[in-house]
């Protein structure tokens, strides 16, 4: 027996604020430290001279910038990037700081950059000024995302299908330096929590007992001891780059060993996170249910 609960989803719009006001901040350390990666894109004040930045041009002076990894130290860029230029990157040498305008440039060689040939970046935002204190509004973030929760129950078993898509970014989601993520995180109850029988957890460094089941879409960048970090002046590699790309759809299954007479609640909450690998500054874009009732 199927029985399906799409829930609903918004359309494409451009953003075009560059400002914003986070509203509910989930737990996590207090007082997150001031962002390192920031800090040293603004080291250069030749740029910051220029404010605001008009062109595509001078966007990709910051928005297309990569760091020299020490000496010895390489990342696998045609695994991570398999569709993006690796002189870009040094052929391994160098990772990713802030790579929008890269990855435009690589999207509209591909089949799927059909919609974007003609895009650059103040097509869908305002310029800045040099110092960017905050970021895209939630309700832009909900008009370019899709989230949906499908349930379906076999015997036993419930199938929690959780579908996730950016309609229109251009470039990968989250964008902006490498400690941004978003992740989804899954609950599902009958009354109580139920655990997790097999699926997709979060990255380790995030997991608590109430966020365990879900995705991360974020850069992982590991330090000499193989941590995560977002300190990429102690980053020795990039081992992945999970964040969601234009277009495309993610889809996952999360299984459930549940009390078929009892009514089942899925529940699908998506953070954006500013300082992964840390709960740090975290808050909830959105969030999606399905239930279904007694058979
Ligand atoms: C077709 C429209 C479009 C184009 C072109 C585009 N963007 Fe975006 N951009 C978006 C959308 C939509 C978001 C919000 C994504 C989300 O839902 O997280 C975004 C997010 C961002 C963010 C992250 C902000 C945040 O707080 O999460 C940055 C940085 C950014 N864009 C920079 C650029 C730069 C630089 C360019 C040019 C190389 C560019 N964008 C081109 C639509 C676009
Ligand atoms: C001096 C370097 C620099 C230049 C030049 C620059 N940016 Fe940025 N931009 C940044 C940094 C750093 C961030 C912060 C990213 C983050 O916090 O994740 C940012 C954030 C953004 C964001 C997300 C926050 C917001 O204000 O909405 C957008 C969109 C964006 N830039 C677009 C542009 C566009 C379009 C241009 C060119 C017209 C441009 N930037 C030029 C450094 C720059």
């Amino acid at each position: 027996m199927k029985v399906f609960f799409f829930l609903f989803l918004f359309l494409l719009c451009c953003t075009g604020s560059n400002s914003s006001h986070h509203s509910a901040t989930v737990d996590g350390e207090s007082n997150p430290k001031e962002d390192p990666l920031q800090t040293e894109v603004f080291a250069n004040k030749e740029i910051e001279k220029k404010k605001p930045f008009k062109t595509i041009q001078k966007c990709a002076t910051c928005h297309a910038q990569v760091r020299t990894l020490g000496e010895g130290r390489t990342f696998d860029v045609s695994g991570i990037y398999p569709q993006m230029d690796p002189k870009k990157f040094g052929e391994g040498k160098k990772i990713p700081v802030l790579i929008e305008s890269l990855e435009l440039n690589a999207l509209k060689k591909m089949e799927r950059g059909k919609d974007v040939q003609e895009k650059v970046c103040i097509d869908c935002h305002l310029p800045h000024q040099a110092l960017v204190k905050d970021r895209i509004e939630i309700e832009d973030r909900k008009k370019n995302l899709g989230l949906w929760v499908t349930l379906e129950l076999i015997d036993n078993i419930m199938d929690v299908e959780i579908k996730f898509k950016s309609y229109n970014s251009a470039h990968r989601v989250p964008a902006g330096l490498a400690s941004r993520a978003y992740v989804i995180v899954v609950n599902v109850f009958q009354k109580e929590p139920l655990a997790l029988w097999h699926g997709p957890k979060i990255a380790k460094a995030l997991r608590t007992k109430e966020r365990l089941a879900g995705l991360t879409m974020a850069r992982f960048f590991v330090d000499g001891n193989g941590k995560l970090t977002n300190h990429l002046n102690l980053a020795h590699s990039l081992i992945d780059d999970t964040r969601l790309e234009h277009q495309r759809f993610l889809g996952e299954h999360f299984l459930y060993k549940i009390d078929p007479d009892k009514e089942v609640e899925a529940v699908a909450r998506l953070y954006y996170l500013p300082a992964f690998p840390t709960w740090s500054g975290a808050f909830e874009v959105m969030v999606e249910r399905a239930e279904l009732e007694p058979q």
